[in-house]
């Protein structure tokens, strides 16, 4: 979601709209706006396009000198005009707009019904205007305070209170948000691009910082009240890249997000120290299970392959028999589906077409359906009986990187999820995968770190005509991901065969100088690797290797090792998957391929 405060002495709903068109990129389930306009706090919202709410607010409209914005990228509630933002409280004294998610906030608000408050949404968001009503007495900062000590989750806030308007509070926990210092006025936004035109001298909050604006002074406090004296940033960046938050292209920005998307998809899932996995929108029982005799995964490109990764690791978990299958050919094939089948549809955008018919076409045969999506409200999510979203946020870049990883764990989660239901797992053998889980977010930042040398083995082969990935195993699902980047956005051949098939045919291909990416992370099989690596080194390839950190004999057989850190084999593909797409990145960049629009290719295929 996309949030914009002002504060000043102009009318704030142009600053806020001009603002938040700068930020739809982050969302646009739905928009709005708050306004204070001299005597009382003002809504305007509504589902859909920011252009909605520009003609909503053309035709009624709404002015005043302190405002706040939101655009939204539903996560609770599906996309409407009730559920958008800014929320409010029963007298409406109290305007929040909110990016992020609360996470005990059915447990908050259960509590405030208690009390007597009504709720009129089905968003997290709406518990925070309640709970600084509950707390206000006179003082919007000491209530908005113990707010936060009773909200858990990750979040970025702006409140305005009608009983105090000379001010704005704003705080952020795990969400982006910033500071714009005017001259008599001042903002908050999620994302630099919104302030541009109006100031470049920008506080970048930290985590736990309170801000509160007036529209000559902005103080910053910690939770203790104490204050903080922050550096200015000031912003050097063109508008353009400024949108993309300085990177070069959304891809590499989206590349540099997946820590924090693995975080949040695992987010009130997975939780340290609880032994059961959470997931409210997933009813099926354990009876319902038992009557369950076969899987299929079915999905098309990118998520395609993640559901292949999703094939191992449930068998390997649940032990029940999986198929994986690309959408159009399930379709068309007349698979056997009955009562007994429960479907795992994987569709980042959640509209493609033949993932979609694939869908109905099993639904109406009588099988259960969970749909593993990254936008609320999608059609594959309206149709199956069981969602599960993967908190990816936004996907700009046609190539998908962050809602690929976000499906892998999607895929740990379900196969966990069903593992448990089945007994087939110990609660010990969970605990292991779950910690190990957690450590993803920061172990996947490791990675980020070492892409220089990624860039360097990029700027001496993209100009080859043929780049060959292998694999076993696990690997073997991540090499036909990190080929299909590659061909994707550079335009060089690449094809992903899985190693020990190599002798059957593929390695005919191979002659001197033709690069290798060569995948060896599973222990059972890395010593088969070594072996299928030296058979390519001997016709002359050149190879490089990726294992986990330790595995260093690969050394002696390759070109050049990349390393990644250790963690369980299953979980190997979310930390393997970075550099391939950090190659497949910097190639496109070496090449100036048109990184975030590759040619012929569309985000969302809604055709057949
Ligand atoms: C298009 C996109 C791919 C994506 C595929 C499936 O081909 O370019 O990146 O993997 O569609 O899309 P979905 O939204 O169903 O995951």
């Amino acid at each position: 979601c996309g949030i914009v405060g002002y504060i000043g002495k102009n009318n704030a709903v142009p600053v806020l709209i001009e603002g938040l068109k700068k930020l739809e990129y982050r969302g646009y389930d739905s928009a709005g706006v708050s306004v204070f306009d001299g005597k009382e706090l003002l809504i305007t919202k509504c589902k859909g396009r920011l252009a909605n709410l520009e003609e909503k607010v053309k035709n009624e409209p709404i002015s005043g000198t302190l405002g706040i914005g939101h655009t939204r990228w539903a996560t609770h509630g599906e996309p409407s005009d009730l559920n958008s933002h800014p929320h409010t409280n029963k007298d409406m004294t109290i305007s929040v707009v909110h990016n992020g998610i609360i996470e005990n906030y059915i447990k908050i608000k259960e509590w405030l019904i208690s009390l007597g408050y009504e709720f009129e949404t089905e968003t997290d968001t709406e518990v925070v205007p309640h709970l600084i009503d509950y707390y206000y007495d006179g003082d919007l900062v000491s209530a908005v305070m113990k707010t936060l000590d009773k909200i858990e989750g990750s979040y970025a806030l702006g409140v305005i209170c009608s009983k105090e308007p000379d001010k704005m509070v704003a705080v952020r926990k795990d969400s982006p948000l910033i500071v714009g210092l005017g001259k008599g006025e001042n903002f908050i936004a999620s994302d630099i691009p919104a302030i541009l035109s109006y100031t470049r001298d920008v506080y970048l909050l930290d985590n736990s910082e309170i801000a509160i604006l007036t529209k000559e002074d902005v103080k910053i406090v910690t939770r203790e009240g104490l204050s903080v004296n922050k550096e200015i940033f000031h912003v050097t960046w063109d508008a353009q890249s400024a949108e993309k938050g300085g990177f070069e292209h959304f891809m590499i920005k989206e590349i540099h997000e997946q820590p924090k998307a693995i975080k949040d998809t695992m987010t009130s899932r997975i939780m340290a120290d609880c032994d059961e996995i959470k997931l409210d929108d997933i009813k099926l029982t354990s009876e319902q299970l038992k009557n369950i005799d076969r899987i299929y995964i079915v999905a098309c490109g990118t998520a395609y392959h993640a559901g292949m990764v999703g094939k191992y690791v449930i068998e390997k978990l649940a032990k029940i028999p999986v198929e994986v299958d690309i959408a159009s050919e399930f379709r068309y094939r007349d698979p056997i589906i009955n009562e007994k089948t429960l479907m795992i549809v994987v569709s980042q955008s959640g509209e493609t077409a033949d993932t979609l018919a694939a869908l109905k076409q099993a639904k109406s045969k009588g099988a259960r359906v969970i749909a593993v999506t990254n936008v609320v409200g999608s059609s594959v999510a309206r149709e199956a009986d069981d969602v599960l979203y993967t908190w990816a946020g936004p996907e700009i870049a046609v190539a998908s990187t962050k809602a690929y990883v976000t499906q892998l764990i999607a895929m740990y989660i379900i196969a966990l999820y069903l593992a448990r239901l089945n007994g087939n797992i110990s609660v010990e053998e969970y605990r292991q995968i779950r910690d190990e889980m957690l450590t993803l977010p920061e172990k996947s930042q490791e990675v980020l770190d070492q892409k220089e040398e990624l860039q360097k083995f990029a700027a001496s082969n993209y100009m080859h005509k043929d780049i060959y990935y292998i694999g076993r195993g696990l690997d073997f699902a991540v090499a036909l991901e990190g080929s299909l980047k590659l061909k994707e956005i550079s335009y060089i051949h690449s094809d992903a065969y899985a190693a020990g098939e190599l002798k059957h045919g593929s390695i005919a291909l191979i002659e001197k100088g033709v690069p290798v990416i060569a995948l060896a992370s599973q222990s059972e099989l890395y010593d088969k690797m070594v072996s299928n690596i030296k058979e390519i080194v001997s016709r002359g390839a050149k190879v490089i290797g990726f294992a986990f950190e330790g595995n260093s004999e690969i050394e002696k057989t390759v070109n050049q090792a990349v390393y990644i850190p250790k963690t369980l084999d299953i979980l190997a593909p979310v930390l393997l998957v970075i550099p391939l797409q950090l190659l497949a990145y910097y190639t496109a960049v070496e090449k100036g391929c048109d990184v975030d629009k590759p040619r012929n290719l569309a985000k969302s295929v809604t055709v057949e």
